[in-house]
């Protein structure tokens, strides 16, 4: 149930691909970033320099009985360790400083551009998985770029640097060392092979523990009103133990391959003591470069085992940029127009001709339909529930392109308006009107933020909320919460109503609200709806008997198909299928 991801999936491309395409799209970051690795190239010189310190200090100082030189070195070795301290620090926050700056214009760019893909988009990918691309892959991302970077390059260095440096000092004892290098790229190889399968397991599995969460909480009153608590949280419970076990897989990974680096890391200590101590024994060994081994050994294989631990971090960033880089080349339904025809005012003449719609192209939910609505005409369209009518207010302000056939506006193919200008003309007042956390007036000034407060108490007044938004203690200032959970579905559908007035289109395509309403509320958004109509091209699919009779046509929609069209009265007289709906309609409602 939980193990499907939607329409973001995309081919995985090689990390190689992923980080090429990020240094190309990090534009002027490059040359930041090319001094922030000179930086920290700087800081590890510096220290690979110590063990030099100590090994002069002791064959010159110890050995030669020269106490001047012994402090000397000492003090020369804590002001390269000081200036390395120094330069690392600088290495850090540079290299954090850049990855923080492209993760910033990165997480920009996936939400503007999440925004601007199609309704059907959203349809066919989970919140919460989406939601996990801006919140765990920016996340793993972001851990990265902290801790990761400046360690990966640290450590490429060192290990070069010490092995280099292991081979200037002694050829011999840097070859007695390097004979561990074999046991160690094996371990590395299996740890790598198992880890790899362990860590995409734990990134899976995250997405569908957020997803379940937010689907329970977004849910809940659902949930709880069917008493399902316990039923969901025993589904979260699956999905938990699978994310579980996937975590548990990659400790062990981690728990074995770290003890058997180390064994080979006291290995190495033990034989530099049994080859070198003999060798400085015969004589052909300073006891300072004994010292500097012991020094370059550990520090051989502290990069390899934090290179193992950023490895997984590398590994997780990797993915996740490929996730988001996904993300970014999904391309929506609805294209923009190349060539936009400029459309600043509109007849508001909405035509459908021979339009054909599934949201699976192979099964039709709109089979055909011809429907040519007038400037200022009202057209309702009735149908039984799932007959296509909230399709219809889709496909005619363009959420979804028809798959045959053309929707117009003043004759021009909607392909070929300017979204902007589109939206501009053509506005939608959806079957659940969705309130932002804000107040009122933020929600009712949504389509023009700059609006005086005088025109908006107008609005107010237009659609009859004024006397109500006045009693309100914080009046048009109350906050209405997330999702307008503070308002009645009655007054909700007010405020979205008189959010559709102030954007003042010249064609309103209003999916009514199924849900009933008392008689007195009923009142209220029947004139609300009077007022926003009047002299505006009108799609309304119509739930009630009212809203249908008032309206100048009757589109009646069957499974997908119009069964019949003409004016209310006409279509009652006549006897077909709408007299049918209002027969069925007042005997259920008394009209309502
Ligand atoms: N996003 C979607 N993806 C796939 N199928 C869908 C989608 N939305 C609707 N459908 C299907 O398309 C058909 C028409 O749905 P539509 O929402 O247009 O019905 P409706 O006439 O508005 O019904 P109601 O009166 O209940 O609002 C239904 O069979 C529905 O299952
Ligand atoms: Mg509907």
């Amino acid at each position: 149930m939980y193990a499907r991801f939607g329409g973001a999936e995309h081919k995985v491309e090689s990390a190689r691909g992923v980080i090429s395409r990020a240094a190309r799209e990090s534009g002027d970051l490059r040359g930041k970033f090319l001094l922030a690795a000179g930086v920290t190239t700087a800081a590890t010189l510096l220290r690979l320099a110590g063990p030099l310190v100590v090994r002069f200090g002791v064959d010159e100082g110890v050995t030669a009985d020269d106490r001047g030189v012994v402090t000397w070195s000492a003090v020369a070795f804590f002001v390269l360790l000081s200036l390395q301290y120094v330069a690392g620090r600088a290495a850090l926050r540079s290299v954090a400083g850049v990855g923080e700056q492209f993760l910033r214009r990165l997480r920009e760019r996936v939400f503007r551009h999440m925004l601007s893909l199609d309704v059907g988009f959203f349809g066919r990918n989970k919140t919460g998985v989406l939601v996990s691309r801006m919140t765990s892959d920016v996340e793993a991302l972001t851990k990265f770029v902290d801790e990761g970077a400046v360690q990966v390059i640290t450590s490429v260095l060192m290990v070069t640097g010490v092995s280099v440096a292991m081979f200037i000092v002694d050829v011999r004892m840097a070859l007695v060392i390097l004979a561990l290098l074999p046991f160690l790229l094996a371990a590395s190889l299996v740890f790598r092979r198992y880890a790899d399968r362990a860590y995409q397991r734990v990134r899976e599995h995250i997405g569908q523990v957020l997803a379940t969460v937010q689907e329970g909480i977004s849910g809940v009153r659902v949930v709880q009103a069917y008493t399902q608590q316990t039923e969901q949280a025993e589904d979260f419970g699956q999905v938990n133990e699978k994310y579980y076990e996937a975590n548990l897989a990659a400790a062990r990974a981690i728990s074995t391959y770290f003890p058997a680096v180390d064994l080979l890391r006291t290995t190495g200590l033990a034989l530099i003591l049994l080859v070198g101590g003999r060798r400085v024994l015969d004589g052909t060994l300073s006891f300072g470069s004994l010292f500097a081994f012991m020094l370059y050994l550990s520090w051989f294989f502290e990069p390899i085992l934090n290179l193992s631990n950023v490895y997984n971090l590398m590994q997780a960033a990797i993915a996740a940029l490929d996730k988001l880089f996904g993300l970014l080349d999904t391309e929506t339904d609805v294209p923009a127009a190349d060539d936009p025809s400029p459309m600043d005012s509109t007849e508001g003449r909405i035509t459908m001709e021979a339009v054909r719609f599934g949201y699976d192209p192979a099964i039709p939910v709109i089979k055909r339909l011809d429907l040519e609505v007038a400037p200022g005409e009202r057209v309702a369209v009735v149908g039984e529930t799932g007959a296509g009518k909230s399709t219809v207010a889709k496909l005619a302000v363009r959420f979804h392109d028809p798959d045959d056939g053309r929707v117009k506006l003043d004759g021009v193919d909607l392909r070929c308006i300017d979204t902007d200008d589109l939206r501009q003309h053509i506005v939608l007042v959806p079957q659940e009107g969705f309130l932002f956390s804000g107040s009122l007036s933020d929600n009712l000034r949504y389509a023009d933020p700059d609006l005086d407060d005088a025109a908006l108490w107008e609005v107010c007044r237009q659609i009859g909320i004024a006397d109500w938004v006045a009693s309100l203690e914080d009046g048009i200032d109350t906050e209405v919460r997330e999702r307008g959970s503070r308002l009645s579905s009655g007054e909700r559908q007010l405020v979205a109503l008189g959010r559709a007035l102030v954007a003042d289109p010249a064609v309103i395509v209003l999916d009514e609200a199924t849900s009933n309403l008392d008689p007195e509320k009923e009142q209220a958004v029947e004139v609300a709806l009077g007022t926003l109509l009047e002299g505006r091209t009108a799609i309304v699919i119509a739930h009630r008997l009212a809203t249908a009779d008032r309206a100048d046509r009757v589109v009646v929609m069957a499974d997908g198909e119009v069964v019949e069209v003409g004016p209310p009265s006409e279509l009652v007289a006549a006897g077909g299928a709408y007299a049918e709906l209002h027969r069925v309609w007042e005997a259920s409602a008394n009209g309502r």
